[in-house]
């Protein structure tokens, strides 16, 4: 049986994760406990979900699992982009980034607050092998937040979906229906298969 070990260990993201791993007969083994924060020191969403899945691998001796995600903004030439966790500043709280987000898109007009959320997937195995997929969600920046549910910019990103609301106003399941990393998994799963 094909082992994956999760490089993440947010809860939310283990079980996305698990769900559409074990659908494919791939046994998930939570991140080893006391293995330190990786670095994310690439400046791509690709080079950084490697980074992360190699150092999971190499702790574990399995096949590893990891994810990056950004918010890529047209207006801000792709900013936040591969920063979108500190983009306020290291240990940023959302509502900071959100209002720095804001801040930098005062006075643009909104047909041109384009953006896209981008969720890169890496699996790294122990023999070099190396798969990456990616999910994107396109949308839009609205000018004020909306909606209480979700993280992250969801308030404030409304996606080019029918039935227009922003991320925060979705339950988690519509979220993740339709979101960048549900994307990026189906995306796993079709090049696993
Ligand atoms: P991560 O790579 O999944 O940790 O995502 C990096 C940053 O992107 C997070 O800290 C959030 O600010 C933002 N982000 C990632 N996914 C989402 C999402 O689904 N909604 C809103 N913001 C997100």
């Amino acid at each position: 049986m094909t082992i994956f070990v999760l490089a993440t260990a947010n809860p939310h993201k283990t079980a996305e994760m698990s769900a559409v791993l074990a659908e494919l007969g791939i046994e998930v083994l939570p991140r080893p406990l006391g293995l330190a924060d990786v670095d994310e020191t690439a400046d791509t969403l690709v080079g950084n979900a490697l980074l992360k899945a190699q150092a999971v691998m190499k702790a574990s001796g399995h096949a590893a699992v990891a994810d990056d995600t950004g918010l890529f903004v047209d207006a801000l030439n792709g900013e936040p982009g591969v920063y979108s966790a500190r983009y306020a500043g290291e240990g940023a709280t959302d509502l900071q980034n959100v209002e720095k987000l804001l801040r930098a898109l005062d006075g643009v007009e909104s047909a041109k607050r384009s953006a896209t959320f981008r969720t890169v997937i890496a699996v790294a195995y122990p023999d070099g092998r190396e798969v990456v997929v990616e999910g994107h969600l396109p949308g839009v920046i609205l000018e004020s937040p909306a909606g209480e549910h979700g993280f992250g910019y969801d308030p404030v990103f409304l996606p080019d979906l029918e039935n227009a609301r922003t991320l925060a106003e979705m339950t988690l399941e519509e979220k993740n229906e339709h979101s960048h990393r549900a994307r990026a998994l189906r995306a796993l799963a079709a090049a696993l298969n």
